[in-house]
């Protein structure tokens, strides 16, 4: 979702038994960090040091652009391989620049709003990409140009554009890669498609609607931020603001406080489904908003599987899910839960892989350890850095108890968010993706921004240490080489800010940040195969104030051993850079530009009249290793 649009999620923190039971966690004073009004980084405190020349990255660094278009770096080159309302499947019509494709041929269309998404070798030349279809631009979607559905039809269409989009591409002879249509593989999963729930909360009473009386069967997944892949070859799409989904028009109904957790607030949900559809409509299906906010496993290989909601992940707004194989074989997934002081999540699997029979792991993201991160700071406060632990989520464990209103597993995973509560973890500011290093085990994070640390309940910490903070960090942790530890040390890969508007304080950044290179607010994160962290930022694109001298949305490259990080591609206007993956060989990256012209001021891609989010591959003129 567009960072403009998450900020103006309703603020959950007017619950006072929330704020009494945060207050004092972890928490550290503002001296520490302002000292004399003005804040300095000991030497000690920077994670990385002065950025020597970086032999990881090869390019050059561009300078920030405003322009409606894709900028890359020199010697790079990048293509639309698919936009919104493509033709996907067979039978699919055209795209209709003006609105007026029916819900039916959106169902066969490339979906709105493309985020997370994952390749998926089939052969040499052949594979498939799948790509989550986050939300949608209503202004853009309707033929009418409002920002409401105001029919059924309406409805079905923003239904049918959410979810994911399976599509199969070939490499041509030219290099460049193009989509295969009509394929066996395409395929749209939306807001209705069929799927089933597993793990321990599946068949939970608080999962049975009159529809499903058994609460195993659920329709449809959309919000899907981010993503993750196993190592057996299936993608895991993750549902993040599922609850602004769901409304009702009668005034007398109750928000629960563990809905309210979820930041419900029916009477004035940011989409009107609930007036169309009453599976959405909170006063007659109440435990429909129980069946998303879950992480859902798809095999994008066999068009005719069913997705499966995994609920040992937990419940909550999930932005991503970074998988990695534990050195005794255990399967670790961490995921972040991006709002405004919400945690960071471990799950680590009870069963090992079994890398010979990927058959033998399909139920290993059902049974394991579901964790949330405490961030600690060194004994004697030094900043930027500091140990943690990780808190396990378990009935019967950590005072998740019956007395504590925690009756089974089921209700811990539901109310995930209760839990981490009741076990003290530390807020963080919106944590978004997580990468893991191929080459030693550290997990980085971004931690977008968030407007509210620093007010009452959400006090600065040793991890979050700025109050307002306007431009993000990237923190990472290491567990010593063994994902499945319950202790980790972290640093901060950078505290983000802007030199330019702020030459000296909090809001300047650590030394890695420059005139050159400043961003506000990282997003999407991953790592390639040499170990380049790849950076991508949703924020602010006003190029003033605060944020003068960082232009639009963009991708950055970071080195993880010198700490430098250079500018590689910036994005046309108002959009979010997200979603990354890599062809096996690494000389083509798929890149999605999400929501150009949110704000009205965007043509992308071709001029267009309705601007479309699209997928755009990245390659190096002269063929070579993206990055190198
Ligand atoms: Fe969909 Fe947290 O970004
Ligand atoms: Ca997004
Ligand atoms: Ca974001
Ligand atoms: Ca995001």
């Amino acid at each position: 979702m567009s960072d403009k649009i998450k900020e103006l999620n309703v603020d959950r923190l007017k619950d006072p038994a929330r704020r009494k039971l945060l207050a004092g966690t972890g928490a550290v004073g503002l001296t520490g960090f302002l000292a004399g009004g003005l804040w300095s980084l000991p030497a000690d405190a920077l994670a990385t040091g002065e950025p020597a020349g970086s032999r990881l990255l090869g390019f050059k660094g561009i300078a920030a652009s405003t322009a409606d278009k894709i900028v890359t770096a020199d010697g790079y080159q990048a293509d639309v391989l698919i936009s919104w309302g493509d033709p996907l499947v067979n039978g699919a019509p055209a795209f209709d620049p003006h609105g007026k494709n029916s819900a039916s041929d959106q169902e066969k269309q490339f979906g709105d709003n493309n985020d997370g998404m994952s390749f998926f070798p089939v052969d040499e030349h052949r594979g498939v990409l799948a790509i989550n279809n986050e939300y949608v631009n209503e202004q853009y979607l309707f033929a009418h140009g409002g920002s409401k559905a105001t029919s059924e039809e309406d409805v079905r269409k923003s239904q049918a554009a959410h979810g994911i989009s399976i599509v199969e591409i070939q490499r041509g002879a030219d290099n460049r890669w193009q989509v295969v249509r009509p394929s066996r593989y395409n395929r749209r999963i939306t807001a209705n498609t069929a799927m089933i729930f597993t793990g321990p909360a599946a068949g939970d009473k608080a999962l049975q609607t009159p529809a499903d009386p058994s609460g195993t069967k659920v329709l449809g997944t959309f919000g899907n931020c981010a993503n993750g892949k196993t190592p057996w070859g299936t993608y895991l799409t993750c549902e993040e603001n599922f609850d602004t989904y769901f409304g009702t028009s009668n005034r007398d109904y109750q928000v629960t406080p563990a809905q309210k957790r979820y930041t419900l607030n029916p009477n004035e949900a940011e989409r009107n489904w609930a007036d169309f559809d009453a599976r959405f409509d909170m006063a007659k299906n109440p435990n429909e908003f129980n069946r998303h906010g879950w992480i859902v496993e798809i095999d994008p290989l066999d068009p005719t599987s069913t997705p499966i909601k995994r609920t040992a992940l937990g419940r909550f707004k999930h932005e991503n899910a970074a998988v990695t194989v534990a050195k005794n074989g255990h399967l670790v997934v961490y995921m972040g839960d991006d709002e405004r002081g919400e945690y960071i999540y471990k799950f680590v699997s009870d069963g090992v892989v079994d890398s010979a029979n990927p058959a033998a792991n399909t139920h290993l993201l059902d049974k394991g350890v579901l964790y949330v991160a405490e961030f600690n700071g060194e004994a004697k406060g030094t900043p930027l850095k500091g140990s943690g632990r990780w808190l396990e989520l378990t009935h019967g464990k950590n005072g998740l108890t019956a007395e504590n209103g925690f009756h089974s597993q089921a209700d811990v995973l539901i109310n995930a968010r209760g839990a981490a509560d009741r076990v003290n973890a530390t807020r963080m500011d919106r944590p978004e993706w997580i990468a893991v290093n191929p080459h030693d085990g550290r997990a980085y994070c971004t931690l977008t921004n968030n407007s509210k640390r620093g007010d009452e309940g959400m006090p600065v910490n040793p991890a979050n240490p700025r109050p307002k903070n306007i431009y993000g960090q990237i923190i990472r942790w290491d567990e010593n080489g063994d994902a499945t530890a319950l202790k980790f040390n972290w640093d901060m890969f950078v505290l983000c800010g802007n030199p330019i508007a702020h030459p000296q304080g909090v809001n300047r950044g650590t030394p890695n940040v420059t005139a050159e290179n400043t961003f506000n607010s990282p997003d999407g994160l991953g790592f390639d195969r040499d170990g380049r962290l790849w950076i991508l930022t949703d924020g602010k694109y006003s190029n003033e104030g605060d944020y003068q001298g960082q232009g639009n949305n963009q991708m950055l490259v970071g080195d993880p051993a010198t700490g430098e990080i250079r500018r590689f591609m910036v994005g046309p206007k108002s959009c979010e850079l997200t979603g990354i993956a890599f062809t096996p060989d690494y000389k083509t990256m798929f890149v999605n530009v999400q929501h150009p012209g949110e704000e009205g001021d965007s043509t992308f891609p071709n001029n267009s009249p309705r601007p479309r989010s699209s997928v755009i591959m990245v390659t190096r003129k002269d063929g070579g290793v993206l990055g190198a």
